[in-house]
């Protein structure tokens, strides 16, 4: 017999269908609760909401599980490169040879973007944020590529369109570095690895020949697969309210890029590594910052802590957190910033204010730590994190355009003044 949700307004009952996951995750079907009784729900900032059924990952927050299409994230992390996730989040399964050969090669086809695009990075100043100029740009590919536009989305357009972003995000991101720093931009080099190739193009100069460390490589392949999707979080349901206009897969993932850049979303690996500098630099003891923290009339928030759906850990920041540990040792860095970071870990974890509210270290807690190490500026991190989650945001931009999902438009409770006579501008 199906579930259903009762619920008593002014008196009368109403039935609502509820909804079972594969997991058996629960929700009550409200789609008909305007219609039927004339009340919306109230939820601000979502906490509550589900906004689409969706196949893509699992996340269970209180137990600290993280799935790609059933495939736990630890396994994946170890195992798969990222191109292989990329597939899998996108057409729903692990590629077989022909698949990965296929899909590889068309994304290898495409990494080179447009030579007017380098005008547009001209024009932008001298030392301006790489996040500034990663969502413009990826916004304008959908100029060069008008079949991009076609609503009636066509599906050879629409692989078309994810293999050209694919292969340009990376290119676009070195090219942004580059223009940030003043030092000339580098051509793609299709004979290496999509993580190889970005490399590369951020460290390559072109006098020399750059050599592929596979430690860096390896490590950025690990830090772009934990970061490839994560249901729908804020950029991701940016991605998902942008396409449900029909507007093309270049101008929604410019949206998520944008929305990615906030410090309480994937701002966060700068404003930990900045946060954990001050505390260097300040050398005032690690429990002031706690206490900031927990002090509710100064806005500072111990960044990198706290998560709206884990409340437990969170998966990722535990694998980061080793793999920091091994890429330092490998790479031969000792950097004072992770010994502050684990131990402002340390005492946070122990402090009532931060176990009664279930905060613990994120994903960007440890992963900036990591970014240092292997060279890579702090105010790229989010650019990282981009590249990283790119596959994510395609993956569920073409989920919701195959289910035909309805344009994304919430309600509101009105609290404003209500009618009122205009007055002339004498007697006001
Ligand atoms: N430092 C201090 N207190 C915190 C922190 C923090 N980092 N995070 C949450 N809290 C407190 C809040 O003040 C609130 O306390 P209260 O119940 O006494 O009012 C309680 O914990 C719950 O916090 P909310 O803000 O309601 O939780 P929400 O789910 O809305 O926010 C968020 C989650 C944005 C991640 C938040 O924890 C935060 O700002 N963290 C720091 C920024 C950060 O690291 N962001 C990256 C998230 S991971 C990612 O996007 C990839």
């Amino acid at each position: 017999m199906s579930e259903t949700a009762r619920m008593i307004l002014d008196g009368q009952e109403y039935e609502f269908p509820v909804i079972s996951g594969s997991e058996n995750e629960k929700a009550i079907d409200i789609s008909k609760l305007r219609g039927s009784t004339g009340y919306i729900t109230m939820d601000p900032g979502f906490k509550n909401t589900g906004s689409t059924q969706s196949g893509i990952t699992y996340l269970d927050g209180e137990n600290g599980v993280l799935r790609y299409r059933g495939y736990a994230i630890e396994e994946l992390a170890e195992k798969a490169s990222f191109i292989e996730v990329a597939y899998l989040l996108i057409y729903g399964d692990l590629p077989n040879k022909e698949q990965l050969q296929y899909f590889n090669d068309s994304v290898t086809r495409h990494t080179i973007v447009h030579e007017n695009m380098k005008r547009f990075f001209d024009a932008f100043p001298l030392g301006a944020h790489p996040m500034g100029m990663l969502s413009s740009m990826v916004a304008s590919l959908s100029t060069f590529y008008p079949e991009s536009q076609n609503p009636n989305r066509d599906i050879t357009d629409i692989d078309l369109t994810i293999h050209r972003l694919i292969a340009k995000l990376p290119t676009l991101a070195a090219q942004a570095y580059k223009h940030n720093v003043g030092l000339p931009t580098m051509y793609p080099k299709n004979d290496l690895s999509y993580v190889g190739n970005f490399m590369h193009m951020m460290w390559g100069v072109p006098a020399e020949d750059y050599e592929v460390n596979p430690i860096v490589e390896s490590a950025l392949n690990k830090l772009f697969i934990l970061h490839a999707d994560h249901e729908q979080n804020c950029s991701t349901s940016t991605v998902r309210v942008v396409g449900s206009s029909q507007a093309n897969l270049y101008s929604s993932v410019s949206a998520g890029v944008s929305a990615l850049w906030g410090p309480l979303h994937g701002g966060a690996n700068q404003a930990v590594i900045e946060m954990l500098e001050a505390i260097r630099a300040e050398g005032s003891p690690l429990q002031s910052w706690i206490d900031r923290a927990k002090d509710k009339t100064d806005s500072f928030r111990l960044m990198g802590f706290g998560h709206r759906v884990y409340k437990n850990f969170d998966p990722r920041a535990r694998i980061i957190k080793k793999a920091a540990d091994e890429v330092l040792g490998q790479l031969g860095v000792n950097d004072p910033v992770l010994d502050i970071a684990k131990q402002l870990e340390e005492v946070a974890l122990n402090d009532e204010y931060f176990v009664k509210r279930g905060l613990y270290p994120n994903v960007d807690f440890y992963s900036g730590i990591i970014y240092r190490a292997l060279g890579i500026p702090t105010d790229m991190f989010t650019v990282m994190f981009a590249l990283g989650r790119l596959p994510g945001w395609i993956g569920q931009w073409k989920e919701m355009t195959e289910n035909r999902e309805p344009i994304g438009r919430p309600r509101q409770v009105y609290v404003g003044a209500t009618e009122r006579a205009f007055t002339s501008l004498d007697a006001r």
